[in-house]
Protein backbone atom coordinates (compact mmCIF):
# COMPACT_ATOMS: atom_id res chain seq x y z
CA UNK A 1 0.00 0.00 0.00
CA UNK A 2 2.98 2.50 0.33
CA UNK A 3 3.46 4.29 -2.72
CA UNK A 4 6.78 4.40 -4.43
CA UNK A 5 9.23 6.51 -2.77
CA UNK A 6 9.43 9.46 -5.39
CA UNK A 7 8.50 13.37 -5.54
CA UNK A 8 5.64 13.37 -8.10
CA UNK A 9 6.25 16.59 -10.39
CA UNK A 10 2.93 17.80 -12.00
CA UNK A 11 4.33 18.68 -15.80
CA UNK A 12 1.04 18.60 -18.27
CA UNK A 13 -2.35 18.75 -19.06
CA UNK A 14 -4.49 17.49 -21.68
CA UNK A 15 -7.41 19.95 -22.45
CA UNK A 16 -10.73 19.61 -24.60
CA UNK A 17 -10.49 21.56 -27.32
CA UNK A 18 -12.45 21.93 -30.86
CA UNK A 19 -11.21 23.01 -34.61
CA UNK A 20 -7.27 23.67 -35.06
CA UNK A 21 -7.87 27.17 -35.93
CA UNK A 22 -9.48 28.11 -32.73
CA UNK A 23 -7.38 25.95 -30.43
CA UNK A 24 -4.22 27.85 -32.54
CA UNK A 25 -6.14 31.42 -31.84
CA UNK A 26 -6.30 30.64 -28.49
CA UNK A 27 -3.24 29.00 -27.38
CA UNK A 28 -0.87 30.62 -29.45
CA UNK A 29 -2.73 33.60 -29.93
CA UNK A 30 -3.87 34.32 -26.34
CA UNK A 31 -2.06 31.96 -24.12
CA UNK A 32 1.22 32.63 -26.20
CA UNK A 33 1.90 29.14 -26.17
CA UNK A 34 4.20 27.36 -28.65
CA UNK A 35 2.44 25.18 -31.00
CA UNK A 36 4.76 22.22 -31.42
CA UNK A 37 3.23 19.97 -33.79
CA UNK A 38 -0.23 18.44 -34.48
CA UNK A 39 -1.48 15.01 -34.85
CA UNK A 40 -4.72 14.41 -36.78
CA UNK A 41 -5.02 11.11 -34.99
CA UNK A 42 -4.59 10.58 -30.95
CA UNK A 43 -4.54 7.39 -31.95
CA UNK A 44 -5.78 4.04 -29.62
CA UNK A 45 -9.00 4.27 -31.82
CA UNK A 46 -9.40 7.79 -30.12
CA UNK A 47 -11.98 9.88 -33.02
CA UNK A 48 -9.93 13.29 -32.72
CA UNK A 49 -6.20 14.69 -33.43
CA UNK A 50 -3.92 16.28 -30.72
CA UNK A 51 -2.41 19.56 -30.90
CA UNK A 52 0.49 20.32 -28.36
CA UNK A 53 2.28 23.30 -26.87
CA UNK A 54 4.90 24.26 -25.20
CA UNK A 55 6.31 27.11 -22.88
CA UNK A 56 9.40 25.17 -21.44
CA UNK A 57 12.21 23.25 -23.28
CA UNK A 58 9.89 20.23 -22.88
CA UNK A 59 8.09 18.56 -25.58
CA UNK A 60 4.54 19.95 -24.45
CA UNK A 61 3.05 21.90 -21.75
CA UNK A 62 -0.06 21.70 -23.02
CA UNK A 63 -2.05 19.10 -25.19
CA UNK A 64 -5.56 19.72 -26.67
CA UNK A 65 -7.98 17.59 -28.38
CA UNK A 66 -8.36 18.70 -32.39
CA UNK A 67 -11.77 17.79 -33.43
CA UNK A 68 -11.87 17.13 -37.75
CA UNK A 69 -14.52 19.56 -39.60
CA UNK A 70 -18.15 18.39 -39.80
CA UNK A 71 -16.90 15.87 -36.00
CA UNK A 72 -19.24 16.21 -33.14
CA UNK A 73 -17.19 18.59 -31.91
CA UNK A 74 -15.74 18.22 -28.11
CA UNK A 75 -17.83 16.39 -26.32
CA UNK A 76 -15.36 14.03 -24.72
CA UNK A 77 -14.76 14.35 -21.06
CA UNK A 78 -13.55 10.74 -20.46
CA UNK A 79 -11.48 10.12 -23.08
CA UNK A 80 -8.65 12.93 -23.22
CA UNK A 81 -8.46 15.38 -20.71
CA UNK A 82 -5.69 14.23 -18.36
CA UNK A 83 -3.11 15.68 -15.82
CA UNK A 84 0.52 14.32 -15.83
CA UNK A 85 2.99 13.47 -13.32
CA UNK A 86 6.57 13.51 -14.38
CA UNK A 87 8.55 10.54 -12.66
CA UNK A 88 12.60 10.39 -12.88
CA UNK A 89 12.72 6.93 -14.76
CA UNK A 90 11.32 3.92 -15.84
CA UNK A 91 11.89 2.09 -12.45
CA UNK A 92 9.52 4.00 -10.93
CA UNK A 93 7.16 4.51 -13.38
CA UNK A 94 6.53 0.52 -13.40
CA UNK A 95 6.65 0.93 -9.63
CA UNK A 96 3.96 3.07 -9.57
CA UNK A 97 2.14 1.08 -12.70
CA UNK A 98 2.27 -1.79 -9.79
CA UNK A 99 1.42 0.55 -7.26
CA UNK A 100 -1.79 2.33 -8.83
CA UNK A 101 -2.96 -1.31 -10.32
CA UNK A 102 -3.26 -2.83 -6.81
CA UNK A 103 -4.91 -0.52 -4.96
CA UNK A 104 -8.17 1.29 -6.77
CA UNK A 105 -6.06 3.09 -9.93
CA UNK A 106 -8.20 2.12 -13.21
CA UNK A 107 -5.35 1.26 -15.92
CA UNK A 108 -7.01 2.94 -19.30
CA UNK A 109 -5.67 3.04 -22.58
CA UNK A 110 -3.13 3.53 -24.66
CA UNK A 111 -1.62 0.70 -22.75
CA UNK A 112 1.11 -2.10 -24.42
CA UNK A 113 -0.48 -5.48 -25.08
CA UNK A 114 0.34 -6.61 -21.67
CA UNK A 115 -1.17 -3.51 -20.41
CA UNK A 116 1.98 -1.98 -19.26
CA UNK A 117 2.83 1.76 -20.25
CA UNK A 118 4.05 2.58 -23.89
CA UNK A 119 6.64 4.79 -25.51
CA UNK A 120 4.88 7.78 -27.92
CA UNK A 121 7.50 8.46 -30.54
CA UNK A 122 7.59 7.78 -34.24
CA UNK A 123 11.17 6.81 -34.21
CA UNK A 124 12.01 4.46 -31.26
CA UNK A 125 12.06 1.12 -31.24
CA UNK A 126 9.20 0.57 -29.18
CA UNK A 127 7.12 3.97 -30.27
CA UNK A 128 3.59 3.78 -31.16
CA UNK A 129 3.95 6.19 -33.69
CA UNK A 130 2.39 9.29 -31.53
CA UNK A 131 5.11 12.06 -30.84
CA UNK A 132 6.14 13.57 -27.06
CA UNK A 133 8.48 10.85 -26.89
CA UNK A 134 7.40 9.89 -23.22
CA UNK A 135 7.06 7.13 -22.10
CA UNK A 136 3.64 6.71 -19.95
CA UNK A 137 0.61 4.62 -18.77
CA UNK A 138 -2.94 6.20 -17.94
CA UNK A 139 -5.11 5.06 -15.55
CA UNK A 140 -8.26 6.83 -13.80
CA UNK A 141 -8.95 6.97 -10.02
CA UNK A 142 -12.15 5.93 -8.54
CA UNK A 143 -13.70 9.43 -9.17
CA UNK A 144 -13.29 9.11 -12.68
CA UNK A 145 -10.41 11.70 -13.39
CA UNK A 146 -7.82 10.95 -15.47
CA UNK A 147 -4.33 10.32 -15.31
CA UNK A 148 -0.62 10.01 -17.27
CA UNK A 149 2.43 9.21 -14.92
CA UNK A 150 5.41 9.29 -17.18
CA UNK A 151 9.51 9.36 -18.06
CA UNK A 152 11.05 10.43 -20.61
CA UNK A 153 9.71 13.33 -22.61
CA UNK A 154 11.71 15.22 -25.09
CA UNK A 155 13.76 17.66 -24.73
CA UNK A 156 13.43 20.27 -27.88
CA UNK A 157 15.55 22.83 -29.38
CA UNK A 158 15.44 26.67 -30.32
CA UNK A 159 14.20 25.07 -33.32
CA UNK A 160 11.48 22.88 -31.86
CA UNK A 161 13.52 20.05 -32.98
CA UNK A 162 13.71 17.23 -30.15
CA UNK A 163 17.54 17.60 -28.93
CA UNK A 164 19.78 15.26 -30.89
CA UNK A 165 22.17 15.21 -27.62
CA UNK A 166 18.57 13.99 -25.25
CA UNK A 167 17.77 11.32 -27.69
CA UNK A 168 21.36 9.68 -27.72
CA UNK A 169 20.75 9.01 -23.99
CA UNK A 170 17.53 8.44 -23.97
CA UNK A 171 18.31 5.59 -26.47
CA UNK A 172 21.43 4.63 -24.07
CA UNK A 173 19.49 4.34 -21.03
CA UNK A 174 16.84 2.55 -22.81
CA UNK A 175 19.53 -0.11 -24.01
CA UNK A 176 19.68 1.18 -28.19
CA UNK A 177 22.66 1.79 -30.39
CA UNK A 178 22.39 5.44 -30.81
CA UNK A 179 20.96 6.37 -34.28
FE1 LIG B 1 -0.34 13.62 -21.82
Amino acid sequence: MKPPPSPLKLQHVGLRGGRLADVLRFFEGVLDLRHVETVASAGAGLPFGICFFRATNLHHDVAVEIWPEGAPSGDSPRMFPHIAFEVPDREVLMAWHRHLKENGGEIVPPMSGDGGPVVFSPTHPEGIGQPGENRAFFFRDPFGNRYEFFCDMAEMTEDNEIDPEWNRERMKRDGYPAG
